[in-house]
């Protein structure tokens, strides 16, 4: 009884009482499920509709271009496979995310692109990953992402499949943190009398969740001191780059991020710059005209490079962003729930609120990026959407472009 009342102080401090409602109607596990939860929820991320933080002063950032990358692409490759060799190196594979746009409902990396033969996400990631392995003749440490909605499953497909011929002893999984989803008044929902709803709180947690999930012991064990983090749907990048660690290594820059030439102006990427001095990212839905239009004296666009989530951290600094303060990003989404009669509902419109830390805000807290381009048509095929724009189509011409037999 005393867990139900110190959930029950806990919500009252916080608007949340509704959430006990079918308390009395529960099992006794049902009732300990519900209790541990509600302890064990962060509830001070919801809030109530959206309140975007203002930004400072936005100015361009250098770029190392590509003309400027080839010019030293050998002494950048050899630094780069120097750390690899010496188990410096590793790899964070964000795989958290619902991938909703795409509409499947197991983990993207489970996703089928092959057209004659079986070609999964996974697979393909993996094996870009090989191509260094086999370049350095050593095995990369691989860090997992998943959430509590697909772990297992992501877990029990690529053990299933021998991990597409990657060393399993060198690829470890974490989970990362959920956090509740409310309806537009800040109420949190349920998901099942016994259950709040809740999503997978961002992939800008990654680096909290690896320490939660005792990923740290291996990082220091294996005196690996720089960190590739990747998505999980751009399936031509290259990971583990030697080229790009080297370069990053070798401009002493505590962060490295490559970016590619915007298409057009208003493109959905987030736009590299710098924020009151410091390296920052702007997301594309916040980017103001001005920022798209501004021209450097040459007649160049001043705000030209876009992000394609592939960062590469040091571990070093990373420790001292564990606890630092990120920007909350509130995100409207269908949210499964109980309606007031507690029935079931799958909506088919948004009706609330996700509540998510990006990746993206993490170079703002650092103090040197590497602006790193690299070609678009070489390493960069997000899957987002089954067709159209960043799509499972727009990807198979890309990798067919690369020569992947799909
Ligand atoms: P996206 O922003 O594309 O989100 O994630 P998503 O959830 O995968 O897809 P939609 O928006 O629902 O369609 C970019 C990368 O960040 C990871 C994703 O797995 C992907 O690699 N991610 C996103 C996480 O690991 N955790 C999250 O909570 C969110």
């Amino acid at each position: 009884m005393f867990k139900y009342f110190e959930a029950l102080e806990k919500l009252k401090a916080c608007g949340q009482e509704h959430l006990l409602k079918y308390y009395h109607e529960l099992s006794k596990e049902e009732k300990e499920a519900l209790l541990s939860q509600i302890l064990d929820t962060d509830f001070s991320v919801v809030r109530v509709g959206k309140s975007d933080e203002a930004r400072g002063v936005i100015s361009p950032i250098p770029c190392t271009e590509l003309d400027r990358i080839n010019a030293r692409r050998e002494e950048y490759e050899r630094a780069g496979l120097e750390e690899i060799r010496s188990g410096k190196a590793a790899a964070v594979l964000l795989a958290g995310g619902m991938g909703t746009r795409l509409g499947s409902d197991g983990p993207k990396g489970v996703y089928n692109i092959g057209v004659t033969h079986d070609l999964f996400i996974f697979e393909c990631l993996i094996n870009n990953l090989m191509d260094v392995v086999k370049k350095a003749g050593c095995f990369i440490h691989l860090f997992v992402m998943t959430s509590d909605k697909n772990h297992e499953a992501t877990v029990s497909f690529l053990k299933e499949k021998d991990y597409f011929g990657y060393d399993g002893s060198f690829v470890h999984f974490f989970r990362q943190e959920m956090a509740p989803a409310a309806d537009y008044s800040g109420k949190v929902y349920l998901e099942e009398k016994w259950k709040l709803s809740t999503s997978p709180n961002g992939n800008g947690g990654w680096y909290s969740s690896m320490a939660k999930g005792g990923m740290l012991d291996i990082v220091r064990a294996n005196g690996i001191e720089w960190l590739n983090v990747f998505a999980v749907d751009n399936v031509l990048q290259r990971i583990c780059d030697p080229v790009f660690i080297g370069a990053t290594k070798l401009a002493g820059c505590v962060v490295g991020a490559k970016v590619i030439k915007k298409a057009a102006p208003d493109e959905r990427v987030g736009v590299i710059c710098l924020e009151d001095g410091h390296p920052s990212v702007v997301e594309y839905y916040e980017l103001t005209d001005e920022m798209m239009n501004a021209k450097n004296p040459d007649g160049k666009p001043s705000y030209n490079f876009g992000v394609i989530l592939n960062y590469l951290f040091h571990v070093p600094e990373l420790h001292e962003l564990v606890n630092a303060k990120m920007p909350l990003h509130v995100v409207e989404k269908k949210i499964p729930c109980l309606d007031p009669e507690g029935n079931h509902v799958k909506p088919e419109k948004p009706n609330g609120y996700k509540y998510e830390t990006l990746i993206l805000d993490m170079i703002h807290l650092l103090d040197s990026c590497l602006v790193f381009e690299v070609e678009r048509e070489k390493e960069f095929a997000p899957i987002k959407n089954p067709t159209g724009i960043d799509s499972v189509e727009s990807a198979r011409a890309l990798l067919k472009l690369n020569g992947v037999e799909l």
